[in-house]
């Protein structure tokens, strides 16, 4: 997969580029790049942004800015590029990310995902650039980057390669195998520790129960929406 970031801070993705399974997947033929507006703005000062009409707080990202930008660094007039790959604005509003949506963007070729600093994009960026809109929850990040390398951590690692053991990520939260529901508990040694032991079935060596009972406790999980409950 081709993972392009637009980002006013691509030094952030430095750092980023070098974890484990972040390295593997690049290392395996994927490819994380970064494109910078700032290098492409003809405004004085390197400005990528503009006060809102209308008024109110904060910056908008320019829409001459992002055309400029998508076009040098793709060739293509950016009203294009949504057609042959997802170009994806990231913002509080949008589609919230779940495991179906990774899914989705783990199939497809070439991604790009648009960085909003401030109060975000002008609004033209999302409509005719745009395929999708995407969010990470809800609530406000002071810029994409951070939601970026989500998408990017949560993308990669589906991809053959990238984690260490090739079924990591077929049975794990939120996956088909375990019907869309959360992951069930994991054990390891220490068998006891402080008097807490492990459920006896996972020491039992029966697959099949084992099976059942992973089943059965992701279900349990599932079924309470606030999160594994405590005591
Ligand atoms: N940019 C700012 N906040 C965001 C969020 N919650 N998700 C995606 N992009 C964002």
């Amino acid at each position: 997969m081709q993972l392009d970031v637009v980002t006013l801070f691509p030094d952030w993705f430095e750092w980023f580029r070098g974890q484990r399974h972040i390295a593997n997947a690049l290392r395996g033929g994927h490819e994380l790049r970064t494109l910078n507006p700032r290098d492409h703005t003809t405004l004085s000062g390197g400005q990528v942004d503009d006060t809102p009409f209308g008024g109110g707080a904060g910056m908008v990202l320019r829409v001459d800015v992002m055309d400029a930008a998508l076009r040098a660094f793709y060739n293509a007039d950016p009203v294009d590029l949504r057609r042959e790959r997802r170009v994806i604005a990231l913002t509080p509003g949008g589609r919230v990310l779940d495991d179906a949506f990774v899914d989705e963007l783990a199939a497809e070729p070439a991604v790009t995902l648009l960085c909003g600093r401030y109060e975000g994009f002008d609004e033209r960026i999302v409509q005719h650039f745009c395929s999708d809109t995407l969010s990470i929850g809800r609530y406000v990040l002071a810029g994409g980057e951070l939601a970026a390398m989500v998408v990017a951590d949560a993308v990669l690692r589906k991809l053959p390669g990238s984690l260490g053991h090739a079924d990591s990520a077929v049975e794990e939260s939120f996956s088909a195998a375990l019907g869309g529901n959360p992951e069930y508990p994991h054990y390891t040694r220490p068998a006891e520790y402080r008097g807490w032991g492990v459920p006896e079935v996972l020491l039992s060596g029966h697959h099949e129960e084992i099976r059942n009972w992973r089943r059965a406790r992701s279900d349990e999980r599932g079924a309470s929406s606030g999160g594994t409950p405590l005591p």
